[in-house]
């Protein structure tokens, strides 16, 4: 009896090939859609131009200072790109809770202090004005490389008056105010082109990235002729590239109820309880953010319906409770399967459920693999859908992110999901990228460079 119960609540969590092609149709329309139109009203994935037009040539130099804002971290970087070779100098800094919900005048006072004491403690503050890459890894609608407007927050940010504000420019004046640091806000980028650009540097044939983490996104090389929304001689100039990189913000995906019919009603839940319900739809079904939270959604209802925990819900129903990398830590146990479990039985007693049987453990493993395992799926229905519409014989594919990196068998599903989805003439390989913010924002502000050095 409590296995049929446990089958019937669980059973929405599994898509088929077939759905999953469906999955690649409706996307493909929406790439479609998003390329053709402006406004976020008329398509759910805004298919951003990031007018970047080529992948790095090998002859970008310089030194370059680079911030990634939008992960599990805010970073700061000090990079010497000399003949090919990238130094990178990095730090790691927290982004406080209540700054992620302040005012955006005090979000980017503070990077800005971070940044001039990175700058100290590198001996960077005297040194002529450093040119620098923003990778910022939220929608944003941008007009060139070096501003660009956000369009909404996500991920748990929330500081108030950046929305439609141009960030470049934010964190321009908040590097004024201070005085003491001198740098020149060259570029802006997505985490998805900085990723594609660093994977590029190492290996030409990289021309698709995508991010598995905190959210989720993809970039690729787009043909100019399928972007009706850009605009010869604004947007781009006629005779020199035939390519722009786009994000995608694949994230959004099934905001306009194209994934309606696989929505599980733990997915609403989800989705319900979050500062942005009814947005970003597909990222909510696969990242980091939200893929803890669900596991619980259903572990508490499986508790009330009595087949776990005998029917104790206390510390099951605590929302947010259920940390995402604790699937991984619970998943990598159960497949080392020795019978015992007391990884999973620690962070169960953590969240103050008591009562765990052997059972138990075995069925909370069994969720966090469906519910991984959906999100492997759906990522690669998607990554399979860039990979089909560029059609190229062969591609390498960046990736990064905490969910890529650190779940036991993500990166293995997806790559197995998206050789099944592909037709077998198209060939591509997964690239793990790190550091790819760093780096690629460094490529970006020397592109941006060489642009200004052309123009003026
Ligand atoms: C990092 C990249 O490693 O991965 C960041 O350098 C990116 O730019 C991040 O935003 C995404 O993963 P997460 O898990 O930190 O959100
Ligand atoms: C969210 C953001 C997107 C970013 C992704 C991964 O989906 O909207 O811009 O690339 O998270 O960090």
């Amino acid at each position: 009896k409590k296995k049929q119960k446990f089958d019937e609540i669980t059973k929405d969590f599994l898509i088929d090939t077939d759905g999953l092609r469906k999955i690649m149709v409706l996307l493909e329309q929406a790439f479609d859609k998003g390329l053709a139109m402006e406004t976020a009203s008329s398509a759910s994935v805004l298919m951003l131009p990031t007018y970047v037009q080529s992948i790095p040539d090998g002859t970008e130099q310089g030194e370059f200072l680079a911030l990634d804002l939008g992960g599990t971290n805010f970073r700061i970087f000090f990079v010497k790109i000399i003949n090919r070779e990238m130094k990178v100098k990095s730090t790691t800094c927290c982004v406080p809770n209540d700054v992620m919900k302040a005012t955006g005048e005090e979000l980017f006072d503070y990077i800005a202090k971070c940044i001039a004491e990175f700058m100290k403690e590198h001996g960077l503050t005297k040194s002529k004005s450093l040119p620098l890459g923003f990778t910022f890894s939220f929608a944003c609608k941008q007009d060139g490389l070096a501003s660009a407007r956000l369009i909404a927050w996500t991920k748990g940010f929330k500081a108030s008056g950046v929305e439609n504000e141009d960030v470049a420019e934010l964190l321009r004046s908040a590097c004024q105010r201070r005085g003491d640091i001198n740098v020149d806000v060259v570029a802006v980028l997505n985490d998805t082109t900085a990723t594609l650009m660093a994977s590029a540097f190492e290996r030409n044939s990289c021309q698709i990235a995508v991010i598995v983490g905190t959210g989720t996104n993809a970039c690729y090389m787009e043909k100019l002729e399928k972007c009706g929304k850009l605009r010869k001689g604004i947007d781009f100039e006629e005779g020199t590239f035939d390519e722009m990189c786009i994000n995608t913000e694949w994230g959004s995906f099934g905001d306009h109820g194209e994934l309606d019919w696989l929505r599980t009603d733990f997915d609403q839940q989800v989705d319900e309880a979050t500062i942005n319900p009814g947005h970003q739809l597909f990222l909510k079904m696969t990242s980091g953010m939200y893929l803890g939270e669900t596991v619980r959604a259903v572990l508490e209802r499986l508790t009330r319906e009595g087949v776990l925990f005998g029917g104790q819900t206390e510390g099951i129903s605590k929302h947010g409770l259920f940390l995402t990398k604790y699937i991984s830590e619970i998943e990598s146990e159960f497949i080392e399967n020795d019978g015992t479990f007391p990884k999973t039985l620690q962070i169960l007693k953590v969240m103050g459920v008591e009562e765990v049987s052997q059972l138990d453990c075995i069925r909370v493993a069994t969720i966090c693999t469906l519910i991984s395992t959906r999100a492997a799926h759906l990522i690669a229905a998607a990554t399979a859908t860039i990979i089909k519409r560029m059609g190229k014989p062969f591609v390498s594919i960046g990736v990064d992110g905490s969910v890529y990196r650190f779940h036991p068998t993500f990166s293995r599903l997806l790559d197995e999901k998206i050789s099944e989805l592909i037709d077998k003439n198209l060939k591509y390989e997964l690239l793990l990228s790190i550091d790819g913010s760093g780096r690629g924002a460094a490529l970006v502000a020397a592109v941006a460079m060489r642009m200004n050095k052309k123009f003026h």
